[in-house]
């Protein structure tokens, strides 16, 4: 552990820890960029373009999806500066506990545990839209009840299908992380793949008149698209956690955040419009819009197998996120902010199984009960957020530790850190009253909390014993 400077103050702060890591430097720029490319692509292309378009943006999607992805690269150039500065198993959460101090952290911490939580509850939801469009399609239907988020109208009580997937995640991050891990690559091979099929198959029925008018909703709709759609790009941020695995972590970190970005963007704005130009925007509110597309030109043999890959290429946005979830709660407790439960390891598994269990319960009721858009904007809001921080972080960090060594520098300084955070916030302003509402209760709650707890029970309070 690196050295420990105990303080009252709000702003306390902890060491940039240069400690040596135990796990094997194996990873490369390759490497970092399908992990990357595993947790960006999922729910966000294959169920929320859906949406987007019908609601929002019409065939003007493709602009919402260059809004947003803009955004996130400035977002990225400042993830990877911090990634190449604070290599050790990096997150927003730690970047800002050694930039802003405490009760920041604190704010970001909480704020990513209602982002990656959202996130998970979300793309169980459209895990679940997938898996039963391909129930259906054998004639196999769910009792009505259980097909969906609560709602009296629709008759539907519980999405049962997002439980379930959710607990069987949890049932394998508790056993150990390296087999649910292993298939990674394969999964995210899968998944370009039907991404590459829907392109190559698409593109034949593409009809121009679908994309007349371009913009039914105007710029106002597009706005409000890219920040719907911003959620097909959360993800990124992951390659950093595996910094401790890195073979050079300060140059590789940078490639992977961006180049597995700049991929997907490619990917997103391409799809983007296939999607519009094969079925009218109005239609598109289906919760399988990608395959449904397909069966709309009669092609259900091929809409089934991208079916079936998008369900394969969800599921690692869902390890992931409910990974990414665990290990915050787990730094978290670690650093004495969060009940010890969340770092309990547990002897047989080496894995916090409690703390696990915890999150993954709650994500299970949220993905079962919440419709997915409003997941979605809730994990957009948090996201937003964290993203704002990170890249105010960076500038303050060029001032206040100038000469620390960083691997990669956000170019333009404090131009591209400014575009970044007043992009991510205007964002923010796209989404709706409601979302806001949630997000400042979540936030109020979180501050009690560190006062009542955090606050005395940190690591770096005086009064801890020195563990
Ligand atoms: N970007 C991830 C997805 O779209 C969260 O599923």
């Amino acid at each position: 552990m690196g050295m420990i400077r105990k303080s009252s103050s709000l702003f306390r702060r902890k060491a940039i820890e240069q400690h040596e890591s135990n796990l094997k430097r194996v990873l490369g720029p390759l490497d970092l960029t399908t992990l990357g490319v595993g947790a960006i692509i999922g729910t966000g292309i294959f169920v929320l373009t859906g949406v987007a378009a019908a609601k929002y943006a019409g065939p003007g999607l493709v602009l919402s999806f260059l809004l947003a992805g803009i955004i996130c690269a400035f977002a990225a150039l400042c993830y990877s500066e911090f990634a190449s500065t604070v290599p050790a198993s990096g997150s927003a959460y730690t970047y800002s506990y050694t930039t802003f101090g405490e009760l920041i952290a604190w704010i970001l911490g909480w704020d990513l545990i209602l982002e990656y939580g959202f996130a998970s509850a979300a793309v169980a939801s459209g895990w679940s839209g997938y898996f039963q469009s391909l129930l259906s399609g054998m004639g196999l239907h769910l009792p009505q009840a259980l097909t969906g988020a609560f709602n009296p109208e629709k008759g539907t009580v519980i999405d049962i299908t997002a439980v379930v997937i959710t607990l069987i995640i949890a049932t394998l991050l508790t056993r150990g992380v390296k087999e649910a891990t292993r298939a990674n690559g394969v999964m995210v091979a899968i998944k370009l793949i039907v991404v590459f099929i829907f392109i190559g198959v698409g593109i034949f029925y593409v009809k121009p008149d679908n994309w007349e008018p371009f913009l039914p909703f105007g710029f106002n709709g597009v706005a409000a698209g890219a920040a719907t759609v911003f959620f097909a790009y959360i993800g990124f941020d992951a390659v950093s956690t595996a910094a401790e695995e890195v073979k050079r972590p300060q140059r590789d970190l940078p490639i992977g955040i961006i180049v597995s970005l700049a991929v997907c963007t490619v990917l997103y704005v391409i799809v983007s419009l296939i999607l519009t130009g094969i079925v009218p925007y109005h239609m598109l509110n289906v919760s399988d819009p990608v395959a449904f597309a397909l069966e709309f030109v009669n092609m259900n043999g091929i809409a089934w197998i991208i079916s079936l890959g998008a369900i394969t290429g969800i599921t690692t946005v869902l390890l992931v996120m409910m990974y990414g979830q665990t290990r915050l709660l787990y730094s978290m407790s670690r650093d004495g902010l969060l009940s010890p439960v969340f770092s309990k390891v547990s002897g047989k598994s080496g894995t916090p199984a409690i703390g696990t269990w915890i999150s993954s319960v709650i994500i299970a009721l949220f993905a079962g009960l919440i419709p997915l858009d409003h997941l979605a904007e809730l994990t957009n809001i948090g996201t937003l957020f964290a993203f704002t921080i990170v890249s105010l972080g960076i500038i303050m960090l060029r001032r206040t530790q100038p000469d620390l060594k960083r691997g990669f520098r956000v170019p333009l300084v404090p131009l591209i850190p400014i575009l970044s955070a007043l992009g991510c916030v205007y964002l923010m302003f796209q989404l709706k009253a409601l979302t806001w509402y949630t997000f400042i209760i979540w936030l109020a709650i979180g501050l009690v909390v560190y006062f009542l707890y955090g606050r005395k029970h940190s690591l770096l309070n005086p009064e801890q014993i020195q563990k």
